[in-house]
């Protein structure tokens, strides 16, 4: 395989969008498929690496930052990296694209709604962001720009977990085509 075979696959979207659902399963289904592959997720690195970290537009730049000097070093040892962050700011994923490098960062957006998402409300944060709570909080109190030229767009309220994965499988397979 060439380096541009051991991609990261970027997930953004909202908090409770489905990235970490996505990330796990696609990463069950890779490494089936005989893929060295591994999970960065937000939650799980913002209590390591990133614990210093809040939730500022400064902050969550620096997130992404070394969430991507983390994803190119896995790439440049031979693994596939999925990467599930909010990442809110169009500049910080060009960033992090720019970090990975183009040719290995794959931008998929989990579009699912937020008016979904906090009906879901998975872990509670919606609710106390409105009660004000949780400040700078995606979705209510704090920015997100999608993306405009996403590799896929997924949108969880109209796909089930396995045709997300499996339309990712197929964008990969593509690609190594190519
Ligand atoms: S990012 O914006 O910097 O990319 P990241 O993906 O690492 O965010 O972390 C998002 C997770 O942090 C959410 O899923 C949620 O559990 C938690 N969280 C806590 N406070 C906030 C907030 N103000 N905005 C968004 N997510 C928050």
């Amino acid at each position: 395989m060439t380096a541009a075979q051991h991609p990261t696959l970027w997930l953004t979207g909202l908090s409770g969008a489905g990235k970490t659902s996505i990330a796990l399963a696609l990463a069950q289904t890779l490494k089936a498929q005989g893929r060295a592959v591994t999970v960065l997720d937000g939650d799980q690195l913002r209590h390591g690496l990133n614990r210093d970290l809040g939730f500022t537009p400064q902050d969550r730049h620096e997130n992404i930052r070394r969430t991507a000097e983390v994803a190119r070093l896995m790439n440049d040892a031979g693994l596939t990296v999925i990467a599930a962050f909010i990442s809110p700011y169009r500049a910080d994923r060009a960033m992090a694209a720019q970090v990975i490098g183009a040719g290995q960062f794959i931008e998929i957006h989990v579009s699912t709604p937020v008016a979904v998402c906090e009906a879901r409300d998975v872990k509670g944060l919606y609710a106390k962001a409105r009660a004000g709570q949780i400040a700078q909080f995606t979705g209510v109190s704090a920015p997100y720009e999608a993306p405009l030229d996403a590799a896929l767009t997924l949108d969880t309220q109209a796909l089930a977990l396995e045709e997300s994965v499996e339309r990712i499988c197929q964008y990969l397979w593509q690609r190594q085509q190519q």
